[in-house]
């Protein structure tokens, strides 16, 4: 039976109905409202709510759990790696052997760009900031015919997930060649031998004349970072993928226009603020305790970066595990990093601090992400780029989910309209 609660307005009573999640999570169905009461709901930021209902990831932000399809991100973390997590998220279950293979030979297969891309990225200025034409470039991909390199699609399942893997392949190479022209370097080809991970780094760094490897370490903890960016639920730009394919725009459109809303510092790109930050405080001679007393001063406009999150209230479970990693990396690499020091002594101090204990204020996965990012060489420009690499595999399931809920609407919350008054216009002359 379906639970309700009652609502009261001037003397009228609603029953909303209350819709169970299958982890025991609550939520009113408020569809009814405004044609019932005239109501609508007032809610800046949507923390209290639910735009659909998913089954791809589950987190519970005080308990710090975070779930792709059900599994663990701490068991994910530890036995998997992104491509088969990107296929978990994207099928719903894990793939066996042959489907796993099938998908790495699709990458493989898609990692080329068409040679018409370099002449859009001549187009841009090498200063262009890599979001950008990492944003363009995804657009410009629903450009190219897909049958291009693609094998013929048996059923309209099989074009999506070919289309799902053009995607995850090509951005890994969409963000390389940004990197390379935003260095004025030339670009690098993929090399169909390697994985997805070196394989990037390989377009990254490798000279025409020199091939670079990654050592084992860095392949791995960059592995680890795009599986763990891999989903979020409904996050800002994992929003913006579903506004925009509510209109029934194509996936390219809707994950170029998410990359836009991950740029932003309050999002993917906190983990470029926080080196900024950390830099900011070095070269300025502040130290941890002044740092900490500017971010508790609500008028110094001066923010921990990497510090707090809209969800996790206790931990970040992304957090402790790349925490664990960034301890292992900068052992195995050696590295001594005057602004990574500065990151510990941020972290020890904030955590004791009352401010930041009361206020639920833990590091979140892009301070530990930025500072394993500069710990491994990946240059500050490209760390929120990383981060959409490794979203899109989420990006992509939510777009794809909600494709196939016939329940989807377009997008279009209302407002509360607080402007002027119906006032008539005045003619310019008799304007004050
Ligand atoms: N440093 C100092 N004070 C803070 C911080 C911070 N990083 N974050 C929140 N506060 C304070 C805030 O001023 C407020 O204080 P008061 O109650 O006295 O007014 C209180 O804590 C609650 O903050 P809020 O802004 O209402 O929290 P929110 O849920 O709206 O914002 C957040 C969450 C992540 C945007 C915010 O914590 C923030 O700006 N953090 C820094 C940026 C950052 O690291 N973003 C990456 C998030 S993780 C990646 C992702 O999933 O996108």
């Amino acid at each position: 039976m379906t639970r309700t609660a009652t609502l009261t307005f001037d003397g009228r009573e609603l029953k909303l109905p209350v819709v169970e999640g299958t982890e025991g999570e609550l939520a009113l169905d408020i569809s009814e409202l405004r044609a019932r009461l005239g109501l609508i709901t007032l809610d800046p930021g949507f923390g209290n709510t639910g735009a659909c209902t998913s089954a791809i990831t589950f987190i519970d932000g005080e308990k710090g759990i975070l779930r792709y399809r059900g599994i663990p991100i701490e068991q994910l973390a530890e036995h998997s790696t992104f491509t088969e997590t990107a296929w978990l998220l994207i099928h719903g279950r894990l793939p066996n052997g042959t489907e796993l293979a099938l998908f790495r030979e699709q990458l493989t297969r898609h990692a080329a760009l068409h040679e018409a891309f370099k002449h859009h990225f001549e187009g841009f200025l090498v200063d262009a900031p890599p979001m950008a034409m990492l944003s363009a470039m995804i657009n410009t991909l629903s450009c190219f015919p897909r049958r291009w390199n693609s094998s013929p699609a048996e059923t309209p399942e099989d074009e999506f997930y070919e289309e799902a893997a053009r995607l995850i392949s090509k951005v890994r190479t969409i963000a390389a060649y940004s990197y390379r022209r935003s260095m004025g370097l030339p670009f690098i080809y993929p090399d169909p031998k390697l994985p997805y991970v070196a394989n990037f780094l390989h377009m990254m760094f490798s000279m025409p004349y020199e091939q670079h490897v990654a050592s084992p370490e860095v392949v791995e903890a960059l592995n680890l970072i795009l599986l763990l960016h891999a989903d979020h639920e409904q996050n800002c730009s994992t929003s913006t993928v579903r506004v925009v394919g509510s209109s029934q725009a194509n996936l390219f459109a809707s994950c170029a226009a998410a990359v836009g809303a991950l740029w932003g510092p309050l999002h993917g790109g906190a983990n470029v603020a926080v080196l900024e930050m950390l830099a900011k405080i070095h070269h300025g001679g502040l130290s941890a305790d002044q740092a900490i007393k500017l971010a508790k001063d609500s008028k110094s406009g001066f923010k921990l970066m990497g510090f707090g999150h809209r969800v996790y209230k206790n931990f970040d479970p992304r957090a402790i595990i790349l925490k664990r990693a960034a301890d292992r990396v900068l052992a195995q690499l050696g590295v001594n990093d005057p602004l990574l020091d500065v990151a510990r002594q941020l972290e020890e101090k904030a955590l004791s601090d009352p401010y930041f204990v009361e206020r639920k204020l833990y590091p979140n996965v892009d301070f530990y992400s930025g500072i394993i990012m500069r710990a491994i060489g990946i240059p500050i420009n490209m760390f929120t780029v990383i981060f959409a690499i490794g979203r899109m595999p989420g990006w992509i399931a939510q777009w794809s989910e909600q494709h196939a809920d016939s329940k989807a609407r377009i997008a279009r919350p209302r407002q509360v309209y607080v402007g002027n008054q119906i006032s008539d216009y005045v003619p310019i002359g008799d304007r004050k």
